[in-house]
């Protein structure tokens, strides 16, 4: 499973080397390397935890559109029926936007998957993610308000809440931390921007 690990690294890495709206190969890095560190002390498998981290955005409809299947077919190939029904669960049920239409994961390993991925939006990185993420859709900085599409008014209207929606107690710990550098760098930008 090791070298399969290894190969889903340089697939996503291969397929996402030109995505610059912060759904690129190092986010998928990143999200593996922390759900890994979350699962420390949980009773989980951590190759469904590994694969669904690294795989979780290659098909991702807001980034390469509706029928992408990238990750299943690589599934296929390397895996157990079994390993690509756990995988493909957790993928298709973790995003903000599954969540939005009440959908909800049954596995512990998905749900630490989850909590990975909603930290890489929160801290320095999620704030460069966010503007990086907005650039690219057209929309701008701020616009005064905090009901629109601003990349700033995506601060009020999801990532400064993604606190309460964390499923395990460290990456709620670590959640509350990022977000308290959000709201020092928002203070500062509004100074800023008056
Ligand atoms: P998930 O992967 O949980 O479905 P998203 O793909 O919606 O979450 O969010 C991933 C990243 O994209 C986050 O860093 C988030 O800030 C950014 N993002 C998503 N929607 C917007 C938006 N409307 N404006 C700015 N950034 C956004
Ligand atoms: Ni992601």
């Amino acid at each position: 499973m090791e070298a399969i690990i290894e190969k889903a690294k340089q697939f996503v890495k291969v397929n996402c080397s030109t995505e610059s709206s912060g759904h690129d190969y190092h986010h998928a890095m990143r999200v593996y390397n922390m759900a890994l560190y979350l699962a420390v002390g949980y009773d989980v498998d951590l190759n469904s935890v590994s694969l669904a981290a690294i795989l979780h955005d290659l098909d991702d409809p807001k980034i390469v559109g509706d029928n992408s299947q990238l990750a299943l077919g690589f599934l296929k190939e390397h895996v157990s029926l079994d390993y690509q029904k756990q995988v493909i669960d957790i993928i298709n049920n973790m995003s903000y936007t599954s969540y939005l239409q009440g959908k909800r994961l049954s596995s512990l390993e998905g749900k630490i998957v989850q909590d990975a991925d909603r930290l890489d939006a929160l801290g320095a990185i999620g704030i460069a993610r966010c503007f990086a993420f907005s650039g690219k859709n057209g929309h701008l900085i701020y616009d005064n308000s905090i009901d629109d599409k601003s990349a700033i008014a995506h601060f009020y209207q999801k990532l400064l809440n993604l606190d309460v929606l964390m499923n395990t107690t460290e990456a709620k710990i670590i959640a509350n931390n990022r977000i308290e550098f959000m709201k020092n760098y928002l203070e500062q930008f509004f100074k800023e921007w008056r």
